[in-house]
């Protein structure tokens, strides 16, 4: 019976600079995506899949996330006094009853494997999971996500876990590279014998690209201790968890839903046309306005699928 995987860490100390003049005097995980800050949805995923204690590794001009994570007294007492109780909901279930949430800082920007480094004593000496936000993942199960059956893996053989999807050659530099020895994912997992950080395409050992959810052992974090940096000069978990693979084995779990790249504006967009395209109210509205600005071929059904429009919510639809 191995450790279960209670806690999970978030990290969150980058600039985002990709999104000025956006993130100037917003952390970029505060960014939404339809409704939900994009770091609302990585704690929900992590909830979903038992975890129990959320530890942000945060840096400077970043307290709107920790507000975002606290109790609003104030607002739910007003909402309370105004009847509002589908809001006040709204802002309980940010962070659910038994969930505890810790922050801690980097720094230096010295890359992942640092920040993960950061929440060294935290973690302690157990099993965890890593989620980089960035990366959205959404899954036609209904739980959302591929992590609850990463840990699941993790559960049944007591090895690390990463998750993967398979990406054209041509971008694959951009991205920690799974080894799986000339294999491909049998039932959605492979043993991993190494990991290399944003190789060329033709030093590649695959297509299976790391895209943010990891589930670690504590002896990552003896390792990073002493990890050089590496890629860009910043100490890469990638590296650390190569050591792993040696030493204990690792698994890659293919993502075989629907993942979405929100460091880049161009993932960001789609992410948020996808998850509008998912919500009952909204879907069939921003239908109809890409009908009738010619961008995509008009479905007759559109109008039969929408919901009443809720009291509190003003039209939308643009013509
Ligand atoms: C990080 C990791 C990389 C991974 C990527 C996407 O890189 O270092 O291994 O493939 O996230 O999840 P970054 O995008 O932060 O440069």
């Amino acid at each position: 019976m191995h450790k279960p995987i209670r806690k999970a860490v978030l990290p969150v100390a980058g600039l985002g600079t990709r999104f000025l003049p956006a993130t100037k005097a917003m952390p970029k995980e505060m960014l939404t995506v339809v409704d939900k800050p994009i770091i609302q949805y990585a704690v929900e995923e992590a909830i979903a899949a038992g975890i129990t204690e959320i530890i942000f590794v945060t840096g400077r001009e970043k307290s709107a996330i920790e507000n975002h994570f606290d109790i609003s007294y104030e607002l739910i007492e007003t909402l309370k006094k105004r009847g509002k109780n589908e809001e006040v909901s709204l802002l309980q279930n940010i962070i659910p009853d038994g969930i505890r949430v810790y922050y801690t800082r980097q720094g230096e920007p010295k890359g992942l494997g640092h920040a993960v480094w950061c929440a060294k004593e935290i973690i302690g000496d157990e099993p965890f999971a890593l989620l980089l936000p960035d990366d959205m993942n959404w899954h036609k199960k209904g739980t959302g996500h591929c992590l609850k059956e990463m840990c699941n893996l993790y559960n049944e053989t007591g090895k690390s876990v990463v998750l993967s999807s398979s990406v054209p050659r041509q971008h694959i530099s951009k991205y920690g590279v799974l080894d799986v020895n000339g294999s491909s994912m049998v039932n959605n997992h492979a043993p991993v014998q190494g990991f290399v950080e944003k190789p060329s395409p033709e030093k590649a050992p695959s297509n299976y690209a790391i895209t943010g959810r990891y589930v670690l052992t504590p002896r990552i974090l003896d390792i990073l201790e002493n990890t050089e940096p590496g890629h860009g000069g910043e100490i890469q978990i990638t590296d650390a968890m190569h050591q792993i693979a040696k030493e204990e084995g690792f698994y890659g779990y293919l993502n075989d839903g629907k993942r979405f790249d929100c460091g880049d504006k161009v993932g960001f967009q789609i992410a948020n046309l996808f998850f509008a395209m998912q919500d009952p109210y909204i879907a069939p509205r921003l239908q109809m306005f890409l009908e009738n600005q010619g961008m995509v071929p008009v479905q007759s059904d559109c109008i039969s699928t929408m919901q009443e429009e809720p009291a509190t919510t003003k039209s939308t639809l643009i013509n």
